[in-house]
């Protein structure tokens, strides 16, 4: 047993001479000295030895493993050493350069304004449309027939809104209000909704309009809802969002899917209402359309126009969030300029 021993001892000590890496380091340890390694199944023998070899030769195992964990150590912190200096030398750093500035990002402003507007709206008792009532791409069915738009209005031409190629009555949608079609053929009154969301039209991009841009749909359903109401919650939610300081105005208007209709403008916050090209000249700028829903959808989504009344509006979040931030250009929403956008 003595010279098993010492035979695993000087083959570990030749293998330890021969090694090259910490690799071949960790792999002697693991051959000699691991529970399973070479040295340890012998050891296990000890316990058939009488009293006298087993101490003898444990004594001697013992001296052994610690000679070999000497060696190994001694060889690991050669090897250790210039493979850290290898690293140093490739790897240089300059600890005196400056950290890398890591920007931080921030919620989109429209993203902001419309999280704002919607909050209004929850804290007035109104609640948010699921998606699938509000959809982006949308029929004509919803985007105007069932919202009393007539066959040969011009907003259904190709030159103001974008038609699916090779689908029929397919298009992208040029308002939200096809979302109170969608609601009210699936809920019954009282309905109180709002509905946020993408809208699209074959516009030329200029300063104060783009391709797409975002509208905020509302609708106020019930049994004896009036213009009265209509002008209650509006007045309430332009005070909520631009402090009771800032003039507005309800002009009478038409959609086809209210009566009476009505737009509601903002005193300009560019020019304080002297005129300038933002609000070409007017002094106003318009911020949502809205109106009593007209008997014509009711009856569409069989409701009973009898018994049910209601109000809509729809406004534009890109507009309100310009009026409140003072920008002038609705292009800057859509650059992702981080100077812009880290402005807020
Ligand atoms: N959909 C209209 C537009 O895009 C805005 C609008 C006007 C929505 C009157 C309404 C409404 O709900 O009642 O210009």
């Amino acid at each position: 047993m003595k010279e098993q021993l010492e035979n695993i001892y000087n083959s570990a000590k030749s293998d330890i001479e021969k090694a090259e890496s910490i690799n071949d380091i960790d792999a002697i340890r693991l051959r000699y000295l691991s529970r399973k390694g070479e040295f340890n199944s012998i050891k296990k023998g000890l316990k058939d030895l009488s009293d006298e070899d087993k101490r003898t030769i444990g004594a001697l195992a013992n001296k052994i493993t610690q000679d070999l964990e000497l060696l190994l150590k001694e060889k690991y912190d050669i090897f250790y050493q210039k493979e850290l200096n290898e690293k140093l030398q490739h790897d240089r750093i300059d600890i005196t350069l400056s950290g890398k500035y890591v920007s931080q990002g921030k919620v989109h402003p429209l993203t902001q304004t419309t999280k704002e507007i919607v909050s209004i709206f929850q804290n007035l008792g109104f609640s948010v449309v699921s998606s699938e009532l509000s959809p982006e791409v949308e029929t004509e069915y919803y985007n105007f027939d069932m919202l009393n738009v007539p066959k040969d209005h011009p907003a259904r031409d190709v030159q103001d809104t974008f038609y699916v190629k090779d689908m029929p009555n397919v298009i992208l949608r040029s308002q939200t209000s096809g979302a109170q079609i969608h609601v009210m053929e699936t809920q019954k009154p009282p309905i109180k909704v709002i509905s946020p969301g993408r809208v699209y039209r074959n516009e030329n991009i200029n300063a104060r309009k783009n391709n797409f841009f975002h509208q905020i749909e509302g609708l106020y359903v019930d049994k004896d809802i009036t213009f009265g109401d209509l002008k209650g919650v509006m007045n309430e939610f332009i005070r909520l969002y631009f402090g009771s300081a800032r003039p507005t105005r309800f002009r009478s208007s038409f959609f086809p899917f209210t009566e009476p209709s009505a737009e509601i403008d903002v005193q300009c916050i560019m020019c304080q209402g002297k005129g300038c090209k933002i609000c070409s000249g007017t002094g106003w700028l318009e911020i949502l359309g809205a109106g009593m829903v007209d008997v014509n959808v009711l009856k569409g989504v069989g409701i009973d126009p009898d018994v049910y009344s209601g109000f809509a509006f729809g406004m534009g979040v890109e507009r309100l969030a310009m009026l409140k931030y003072a920008i002038d250009d609705i292009r800057l929403f859509f650059n992702n300029d981080k100077r812009f956008l880290e402005q807020f």
